[in-house]
């Protein structure tokens, strides 16, 4: 090589290098009655794409034990994922597939000492689940109009799918029973409300993904916090009192340009995390 190329190439690698030591770390929390192995190809393409990027895949509450409560998972997954942050002080960046995106927000609004970059909810029942499509991976034998008698009881409650079930026509129990969901999203206070919203405002990007084709998640615009009214009519995120209050900080975050509201038809449920096109135009431009 003459001088010039030899200089040419050391500057390029130098680059290049520090171009990989940019990306900051991912962790990845998968779905329910699954594992991380589900994952690995949203991990191999972050990893093939971004190389350099160090990736962290949750291998916690796999299969059936995905169905243990949602506070007992944040807590766990929680104590790793601070521990994940505190040896990255640039930051990390969180993404949760299906409920794990749900998990996700619970550590997201729980833990000061987890510093999220952008958070990416896939397809998450981020405003609760009211629909057969989920209810019969787990449990074939119930219809969604009587769940409730088992989801609203305290043995109900035992289960994470009883955490975020969410039956527009029977609210009162669900603020009386539902130990997780109401409180996640401020629709009950407590003393850790205050906590909860300022650490979503924490986020730099919160970037919300889902899509009409989904058939799991009911109605599919829980995955970016629309839900049923009393009478099962969807409103909109920007019509819902979470945002219109501001109660976990969703609205400042729209008004700051920190809030990505991401409609991707033509996908399946089972399908967002094992979808190359997904991972390369929707996940891989917001992990910097
Ligand atoms: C976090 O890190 C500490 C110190 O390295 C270790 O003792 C602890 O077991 C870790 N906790 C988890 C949940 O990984
Ligand atoms: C993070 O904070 C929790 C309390 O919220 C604490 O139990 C845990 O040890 C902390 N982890 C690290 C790595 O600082
Ligand atoms: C639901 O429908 C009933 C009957 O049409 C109506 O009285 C009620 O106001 C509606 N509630 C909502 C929240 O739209
Ligand atoms: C994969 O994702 C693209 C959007 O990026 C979508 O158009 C396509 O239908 C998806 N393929 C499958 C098999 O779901």
């Amino acid at each position: 090589m003459t001088t010039t190329a030899t200089n040419l190439y050391i500057l390029l690698s130098a680059l290049l290098f520090h171009q990989s030591l940019t990306y900051k770390p991912v962790v990845l929390i998968h779905g329910i009655m699954t594992g991380s192995g589900s994952m690995e190809l949203i991990k191999n393409r972050i990893e093939e794409k971004h190389p350099g990027t160090i990736v962290y895949n949750v291998n916690r509450f796999e299969s059936w034990s995905s169905l243990e409560t949602m506070w007992h998972q944040v807590l766990e997954i929680g104590m790793d994922v601070a521990n994940i942050s505190s040896k990255h002080p640039q930051g990390i960046n969180l993404i949760g597939y299906s409920q794990g995106g749900l998990i996700a927000r619970g550590i997201v609004e729980t833990f000061a000492n987890v510093s999220v970059n952008t958070f990416i909810s896939l397809s998450s029942p981020q405003a609760g689940q009211y629909g057969a499509g989920f209810l019969h991976i787990v449990f074939p034998g119930l219809v969604k109009d009587t769940a409730y008698e088992l989801f609203y009881s305290r043995v109900g409650q035992h289960t994470s799918v009883g955490n975020y079930w969410r039956d527009p026509y029977h609210q009162t129990l669900y603020e009386s029973y539902s130990v997780y969901l109401p409180y996640i999203n401020n629709h009950i206070q407590s003393a850790k409300s205050e906590d909860f919203k300022k650490n979503m405002l924490r986020l730099k990007r919160l970037v919300l993904i889902g899509g009409p084709d989904d058939q799991v998640i009911t109605p599919w615009q829980s995955s970016q916090f629309g839900y049923y009214d009393a009478n099962e009519t969807v409103v909109e995120m920007r019509g819902q009192d979470i945002y219109l209050s501001d109660k976990i900080g969703l609205k400042t975050l729209d008004k700051t340009k920190r809030l990505h509201i991401v409609t991707v038809p033509g996908v399946n449920h089972f399908t967002w995390h094992m979808n190359v096109s997904i991972v390369d135009n929707y996940l891989l431009p917001y992990l910097d």
